[in-house]
């Protein structure tokens, strides 16, 4: 029989040992501390000044997608309130702010027609950012297809690679005078699965026959959207940016542990090593050996690009065992609230133990050049109180992830950033408004914002300074 793995023991057994106190200095001067935001989670001002639908404006109508019948149509009102929440950046302390950039807002009809005003408000917000000596870092493409393109099958039509090259080529036109730091896709991997596989994420398309097709698709795009911007702007540094999660096997047998590594090639590997040129990883998951029907000749070389940084996106780890209910993948997850280890309120496992190994495990590519972690972060159920919030839960989360960075960091690895997720509590896809990731806290009836604790810890760990 197989044994069962004691979660305490591998928790103990994985406490890491820091030894290093966690300050801003021992990650070293030129080490980039920013904060992580995407536009559909923030703007708002669906209708305004020519922005056309995406794929999420259209989910949301229907009924039963988004928690509470949640919208984004107004969200955090960051398109109209941008130079104040970019002020808050600086008064956290942080040097760099992540932003994605709305498709439908620069290209209503997804390709051809270029809306002005979209442009004008990103220069904008990028002129803001500059004023305040903040690094400007832009998503090409963080989840909101513009609903055009979807109508002609989005990500499952071989076209939208074409599309995405145009779209890039008219953003790094445009902004590629003050932007140097690129990230290409955001998770593709969610948008292969949440979005055309599983549906619980727009466009809600379900079925098991997209998933090739569009992981294919992403994954042409990625390397593309890179030489697109390398050639436009060769100085610019372009990543992409990946979720990633350490996976255990929930005991020792062949079987689990075969489970283990299909899952992992699923949620780790199947982006980074196409573009790496390792291909698609069939050694693990066979069933992607019938992504060769998606192939055309020339695209092993197309999958390939040299990215200049990978980010990575972790959050809790994972424990997978065989499940022979689960056709295709034959892998079931034992969910963290079922394991007795701490959770947040999503109920994803806290485990910092698990953000170094991922490190350790990215570390080991050859063609890896430069890591950062381009998002992590924790959502809690916050309260505010007396004009205070006070998030223990996720100031503790940051300390013991940002130590499990800098133990990865000082054994070597070239870890050169980290973006907290995220400035402000915001429209979390499916969950609407009811996970709250933000360092401040957003009354969404009168968009008031208020630093949390969390917040105001960065603040004092980055600049030294009571806010
Ligand atoms: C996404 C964010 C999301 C966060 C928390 C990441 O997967 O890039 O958009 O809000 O996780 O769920």
């Amino acid at each position: 029989m197989a044994t069962t793995i004691d979660y305490h023991k591998r928790n103990s057994e994985n406490k890491l040992d820091y030894n290093v106190p966690l300050t801003r200095e021992a990650f070293g001067h030129d080490f980039k501390w920013g904060v992580a935001t995407a536009a559909y989670q923030i703007e708002g001002a669906v209708n305004e000044d020519g922005r056309s639908d995406c794929v999420w404006d259209v989910f949301a109508r229907k009924k039963g997608k988004i928690r509470n019948g949640d919208h984004a149509r107004q969200a955090c009102d960051f398109y109209h309130r941008y130079e104040q929440d970019l002020e808050l950046v600086k008064e956290l302390g942080f040097g760099h702010f992540r932003f994605s950039l709305s498709w439908s807002r620069i290209l209503p009809d997804g390709h051809g027609r270029v809306n002005q005003p979209g442009i004008d408000f990103y220069n904008k917000l990028i002129d803001k950012c500059i004023s305040l000596r903040i690094e400007p870092w832009i998503t090409l493409y963080h989840w909101d297809l513009p609903q055009a393109l979807e109508k002609s099958g989005g990500w499952k039509n071989r076209r939208i690679v074409e599309w995405f090259a145009e779209y890039a080529s008219v953003c790094a036109l445009a902004f590629g005078d003050r932007v140097h730091n690129w990230i290409v896709l955001n998770e593709p991997m969610a948008v292969a699965g949440l979005g055309y596989t599983t549906g619980e994420h727009a466009p809600g398309n379900k079925g098991i026959h997209n998933f090739l097709p569009v992981v294919h698709h992403l994954a042409l795009s990625q390397a593309e959207g890179g030489r697109v911007l390398r050639q436009i702007l060769p100085d610019a540094r372009i990543g992409n940016a990946i979720s990633c999660s350490y996976v255990y096997p929930n005991s020792r047998s062949a079987a689990d542990v075969r489970a283990a590594r299909r899952a992992d090639a699923l949620m780790n590997r199947l982006f980074i090593e196409p573009a790496l040129g390792l291909g698609y990883p069939k050694d693990a998951f066979p069933f992607l050996s019938n992504i060769k029907r998606f192939m055309r000749e020339g695209d092993r070389e197309r999958l390939k690009f040299d990215f200049d940084f990978w980010g990575l996106q972790n959050y809790f780890s994972v424990v997978v065992q065989h499940s022979y209910l689960a056709p295709v993948t034959w892998l079931k997850e034992v969910p963290a609230t079922l394991r007795n280890v701490p959770t947040t309120a999503l109920g994803w496992e806290i485990s910092p133990a698990g953000m170094y190994e991922i490190l350790k495990q990215f570390g080991r590519y050859k063609g890896v050049r430069e890591l950062m972690i381009s998002e992590n972060g924790a959502a809690f159920k916050d309260k505010l109180k007396e004009g205070k919030v006070e998030d223990s839960g996720r100031r503790a989360y940051y300390q013991e992830y940002l130590s499990a960075v800098l133990k990865a960091k000082n054994e070597g690895l070239n870890i050169t950033g980290y973006f907290a997720w995220t400035l402000l509590d915001n429209f979390e896809w499916a969950h609407g408004y009811s996970a709250r990731f933000g360092l401040v806290f957003v009354d969404f009836k009168t968009q008031e914002r208020t630093v949390k604790d969390s917040g105001r810890w960065f603040a004092r760990f980055l600049k030294k300074v009571e806010i």
